[in-house]
């Protein structure tokens, strides 16, 4: 059941409750109640429901981590009249020109889940990759991930399957594999567990409160870790909430959007007050309210190649006055091609991360996840408002990138030099195997 059917049915309790009262009591406030009739009593339940509504998103606001879980479709379509959502977002895939692309899987690391979306002894599907996996933990808490077709006849291990230990138990005959190796270990009719059944398993770690998986097009071995935040595993910072959006273009354009230095002034200077769609962020309405950005992208050089970062000054102005109280400073450092951390510092809202994570779920369709923890003395608000904020300028380059091509060869001015930079560095994820996209396949209506 929502938080909101919830909170309803409490609210009609509570609203049921004090008519009863107001049946049963007889002191004189009582009786003065009962002396309006049923429109008193009525309206007496309407302002305690309504003030209990109001206490339980107060609860909500101050105590709650965020949640904001976009439909694929929710976000940066725009429909002609008569036509939903998700049929323009329909629409546009069908139609789209998917330009001269890169290979569409890049060697690295890639986020699957939370860690408290996974209890013990509890397994789920997760679609990655053009794969279907099965991510479970078993009930020493070590979390694995394997390939979710059982390779007896084919059975979906996340759908009914079982977990035995640290095994996960197929739910059409019963057979038992390892979560480390994928080694099958019991066939509950069969005497002898032949040595080739194994299932495929994926190298993972789970670090920073995410479970991620290791995907090289040859099958290679990890060539790095996933930075573990210390401030996170000590329990300093805790977590206050996610955001969740797939993206409907190349992996590699997102990535790129942090050395696209001049879209910055263009696409994100306009107030968040004015929101994420494209035709209205310019309106005169929210002038008075703009960010200034000034931003800076640099790969790192060995043994950390594999990452780079940006370093973003950012400036609120309201009405062109300045407030340098609110300047935030972010260092986001992308490691791989699909983990980046935003961490903040600021001297009063304090510090923390956003780990923004990009998984390809098919060739063209990414789920990109914010996770953000935050120190724990300081009021969940905070960042939340940030997390928040952050969503409103994030969802105004999904407009971009779902409805853009890839271009290949870009026509760029030397302002621009960072994005051909950009490309050098990201080119290292991709190797002669790595999967391209042949013909643009269609598993997923939204
Ligand atoms: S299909 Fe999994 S045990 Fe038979
Ligand atoms: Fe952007």
């Amino acid at each position: 059941m929502s938080t909101g059917k919830a909170a309803a049915l409490l609210a009609l309790g509570a609203a049921a409750l004090l008519l009863l009262r107001a049946e049963q009591r007889s002191d004189s406030t009582w009786t003065q109640t009962e002396a309006l009739g049923a429109a008193g009593r009525a309206l007496l339940c309407a302002i305690g429901g309504v003030a209990l509504l109001a206490a339980l998103w107060l609860y909500r606001l101050l105590w709650c981590p965020l949640e904001l879980r976009r439909a694929p479709e929710d976000v940066g379509y725009v429909p002609e009249a008569g036509r939903t959502r998700a049929q323009a977002a329909n629409d546009v895939r069908r139609r789209r020109k998917a330009g001269d692309l890169p290979p569409v899987y890049p060697n690295g690391w890639y986020r699957v889940l939370d860690s408290h979306m996974l209890r013990r002894g509890e397994v789920k599907g997760v679609s990655a990759l053009g794969e279907q996996l099965a991510v479970f933990r078993g009930q020493d808490g070590a979390s694995y991930v394997v390939e979710s077709y059982c390779p007896h006849l084919g059975a979906n291990l996340a759908v009914g399957g079982r977990v035995v230990g640290g095994c996960i138990e197929c739910p059409f005959h019963g057979w038992q594999f390892q979560g480390k190796g994928g080694k099958c270990v019991r066939i509950p009719y069969a005497d002898k567990v032949p040595e080739f059944a194994t299932v495929r398993c994926w190298p993972s770690c789970e670090v920073n409160g995410q479970i991620l998986i290791w995907f090289h097009c040859d099958g290679g071995e990890p060539q790095w870790a996933v930075p573990e935040q210390q401030e996170i595993t000590e329990g300093r910072w805790v977590y206050r909430g996610r955001t969740e959006h797939f993206i409907n273009a190349h992996i590699e354009e997102i990535p790129e959007n942090a050395a696209d230095i001049s879209h910055l002034a263009h696409l994100h200077t306009p107030g968040f007050a004015s929101g994420v769609d494209l035709r209205f962020t310019n309106s005169k309405t929210w002038e008075f309210l703009r960010h200034d950005w000034k931003v800076r992208w640099e790969p790192e050089s060995e043994p950390n190649k594999h990452c780079s970062q940006m370093f973003v000054k950012h400036a609120l102005t309201v009405f062109g006055f300045h407030w340098p109280l609110l300047d935030v400073h972010v260092v986001a450092r992308q490691v791989g091609p699909g983990v980046v951390f935003l961490r903040f510092d600021h001297r009063f809202l304090g510090r923390g991360v956003i780990m923004h994570c990009v998984t390809p779920v098919e060739p063209l369709l990414q789920l990109v996840s914010h996770t953000m923890f935050y120190q724990a003395n300081i009021p969940s608000v905070v960042p939340k408002f940030i997390l928040r904020i952050e969503c409103v300028q994030f969802e105004r380059d999904v407009m971009i990138w779902n409805n853009k091509k890839y271009v290949s060869q870009p026509l760029l001015v030397k302002e621009d030099a960072a994005i051909l930079r950009h490309r050098r560095w990201f080119s290292q994820f991709y190797s002669e195997n790595s999967p391209r996209l042949r013909h643009q396949r269609r598993s997923l209506d939204f």
